[in-house]
């Protein structure tokens, strides 16, 4: 017997980050972070439990693949599988419309879309609260995607705290590499907890920014999201640096160095970067085409991808 659920998931981008992880295992956050769903950027992905099958596999944008990702994506049916009671093996079929390694968090809407597909495709009745549970535990960030709009991951508990369009944001990709990040988020943040002398410092200072941009967010207030977006992701690579990694490279900084001018010029646009060397610079709708112009001068930026709030994940299928 074949059983078939397809799902659709977008990538979040965190304003107030989290990087390092709770002890004691579960793969929990250390510190809360908040988000915004992106429109615009999705993942699809299908996947068939199937009782004649022999193992689980997994096609991303048309390659079969081995090794961790598959392994990763194992992980996550194993904990569907014991949840259902069930032993079927399941063909996983995954599709991006964005590049994958275009610094949108393919991860994060990656297995978004895997939990929701193979909880609906096991037949279990999970609220979305339980379904990211499974995603958190192979991707904390891939928790938010589930939900739509503004989302808040605070230890386990994941939700929408503002509708899409609380604030009119828009959030400018300036992709500056095509290439994969050299070091992923997970061995990253074990090298800062253990190497940064900052760490201890971040863990006190990052709920201090969630909860002042948390505010801002929900009184509406553009400029003052921004602030504390900036501030959280320096402050994050700040600590990370402390640790010995550095996920800027030059075109990050001259990207920076871009957004600055534009607000010294009065343009309201902040920016904020994650495990990798791509900036995103936060905008209202209308100087959309004013942060394009700019960053893509910037010698090292490669294309701008411009997306919007979007909503959580859904079944399609
Ligand atoms: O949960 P992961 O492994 O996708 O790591 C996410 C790390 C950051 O993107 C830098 C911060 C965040 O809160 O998303």
């Amino acid at each position: 017997m074949k059983r078939v659920a397809i799902a659709i998931a977008h990538p979040n981008i965190a304003l107030a980050k989290y990087w390092g992880k709770r002890k004691g295992g579960g793969n929990v956050p250390a510190v809360p972070s908040l988000s915004v769903t992106l429109e615009g950027l999705s993942t699809t992905t299908t996947v068939t439990f199937d009782d004649e099958a022999v193992s689980d596999s997994l096609v991303l944008n048309g390659q079969p693949c081995s090794g961790a990702p598959l392994q990763r994506a194992t992980e996550l049916l194993d904990r569907v599988r014991a949840r259902a009671a069930m032993t079927s093996r399941a063909e996983i079929v995954t599709v991006n419309d964005f590049p994958t390694a275009s610094g949108l968090a393919s991860s994060a809407s990656g297995f978004a879309a895997l939990a929701l597909a193979s909880v609906r495709a096991a037949g279990l009745d999970l609220d979305s609260q339980s379904v990211a549970q499974m995603a958190r535990e192979s991707s904390a960030s891939a928790a938010r995607s589930l939900f739509g709009g503004f989302v808040e991951l605070d230890g386990e508990i994941v939700r929408t705290v503002a509708p899409r369009d609380a604030l009119s944001m828009r959030i400018v990709v300036a992709v500056t590499t095509e290439a994969a990040k050299p070091v992923s988020s997970t061995k990253g943040m074990l090298a800062t907890e253990t190497e940064s002398p900052f760490y201890g410092a971040w863990l006190e200072e990052a709920p201090v920014i969630f909860s002042a941009l948390r505010a801002a967010l929900i009184e509406g207030d553009f400029v003052r999201v921004g602030e504390w977006a900036e501030r959280s992701a320096l402050a994050m690579h700040g600590c990370i640096m402390g640790g010995g990694l550095v996920y800027f490279s030059g075109a990050t900084l001259d990207a920076l160095a871009c957004v600055r001018q534009m607000r010294q010029s009065g343009i309201a646009a902040f920016a904020t970067m994650d495990a990798g060397p791509h900036l995103k610079c936060l905008v209202r709708q209308p100087d959309v085409a004013a942060a394009c112009e700019r960053l893509t001068k910037v010698p090292g930026v490669l294309r701008v991808i411009v997306a919007s709030p979007g909503e959580g994940a859904r079944i399609v299928g």
